[in-house]
């Protein structure tokens, strides 16, 4: 499809489901004026088309009779110039909401914290600076379980693909609840330190801060992040040692602190016996397995004497068999839904042909 959405083709005020995403479309802002009239949309993928436009900041898009039943609202890969609009505040009935390659500026929006359903944000590949506000931190449906309980898990009129990465074969979601709660930050210029505050984000699964500019060390209070599943903080310049209660987090199963400042010893024990070495690359001060480096004592952290040591490894023995009970268990019922926390990933593209 090339060209502008013209009004007389989509005066559809029942429609409910709309993916007309890898098409040649131009006129963002004409679209969303139009789209805006079919009051039913639930679910709306419109990814890679108006190319290097801005994005459309018309403050009545998020007017009472705009996208207000909006659930999914997908526009990643157009290109976008400008910030995230503000009228996207509005929708509150938005649960995921994907921005990602775009070429947005400014800073991450606070306000987005304010949106009572969003539990999935991907404003990766972008170019937003500034630091990760701690008010993002108090997203109501990853932070509590009223929330969380109250999101709409009904299904979706049609289903949504997603490719995890270029080479994979999509993935189908039916039902939003499939979709693992996460923020995908990775590729912008993003700076500072990770605020303590993320520990409230008990809901989230998946959180991606690589590739931008974060600094300090990172947060014992992720280890109240009990639902994580995939942890990527790699390519930031983050310091200091990876904090051992990490090791409690039973569901994470893809890590990375990759090409950062980290020193000392890796926690052992936990998912942090089934990490490899490509989790830690480029960390010149991290020492013991699976470093080539099995001890710290020629660093200049102290060293721990046998005892300690000892007692972890008999520790996580223990807790290596829970973790099997506990995974067969959760994978037995997960699998069905096949949700994936692969590494690489394209805007969500809606129904594609096969
Ligand atoms: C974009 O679409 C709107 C609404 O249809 C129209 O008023 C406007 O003239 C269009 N802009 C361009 C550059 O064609
Ligand atoms: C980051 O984004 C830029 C374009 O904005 C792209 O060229 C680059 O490959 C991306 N880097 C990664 C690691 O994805
Ligand atoms: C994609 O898959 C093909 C065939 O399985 C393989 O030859 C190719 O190297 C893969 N490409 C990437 C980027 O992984
Ligand atoms: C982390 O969890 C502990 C125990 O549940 C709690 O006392 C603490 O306040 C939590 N920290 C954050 C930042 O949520």
């Amino acid at each position: 499809l090339t060209g502008q959405i013209s009004r007389e083709k989509v005066a559809l005020e029942s429609l409910a489901f709309l993916s007309i995403s890898t098409n040649n479309l131009t006129n963002a802002t004409g679209a969303f004026r139009i789209l805006k009239g079919c009051k039913n949309l639930t679910t709306l993928v419109l990814s890679k088309n108006f190319m290097f436009e801005p994005v459309p900041d018309d403050e009545s898009l998020g007017d009472p009779d705009g996208f207000q039943n909006l659930r999914v609202f997908a526009l990643g890969g157009c290109r976008f110039t400008g910030q995230v609009p503000t009228w996207l505040g509005k929708l509150k009935n938005l649960q995921v909401l994907d921005l990602s390659f775009n070429l947005i500026t400014g800073s991450l929006p606070g306000w987005l914290a304010s949106l009572p359903n969003l539990f999935y944000i991907d404003l990766s590949n972008n170019r937003l600076q500034g630091g990760f506000h701690n008010v993002l931190c108090g997203m109501p449906v990853l932070t509590s379980k009223e929330a969380s309980d109250k999101v709409d898990r009904s299904y979706l009129e049609l289903p949504v693909f997603m490719k995890p990465n270029n080479n994979a074969t999509d993935l189908q979601y039916n039902q939003l609840s499939n979709l693992p709660p996460a923020i995908y930050l990775s590729n912008n210029s993003l700076n500072g330190s990770i605020p303590i505050e993320i520990g409230q984000l008990k809901f989230i699964h998946v959180l991606d801060l690589s590739h931008n500019n974060f600094s300090g060390s990172i947060p014992d209070q992720i280890s109240n992040l009990t639902n994580l599943e995939k942890l990527d903080l790699s390519y930031n310049q983050l310091s200091g040692k990876i904090p051992a209660s990490l090791k409690g987090l039973h569901f994470l199963s893809s890590f990375s602190v990759e090409y950062n400042d980290l020193q000392g010893l890796i926690p052992s024990g936990g998912q942090f016996d089934t990490f490899t070495i490509s989790s830690f690359e480029g960390n010149p001060g991290l020492c013991g397995p699976p470093t080539p480096k099995r001890s710290c004592h020629q660093s200049h952290q102290s060293p721990q004497s046998p005892p300690q040591v000892l007692e972890v490894t008999q520790r996580s023995k223990t807790q290596t068999i829970l973790i099997a009970l506990i995974f067969g268990i959760f994978f037995g019922i997960g699998f069905g839904i096949g949700f994936s926390m692969d590494d690489k990933k394209i805007p969500i593209i809606g129904r594609r042909r096969k």
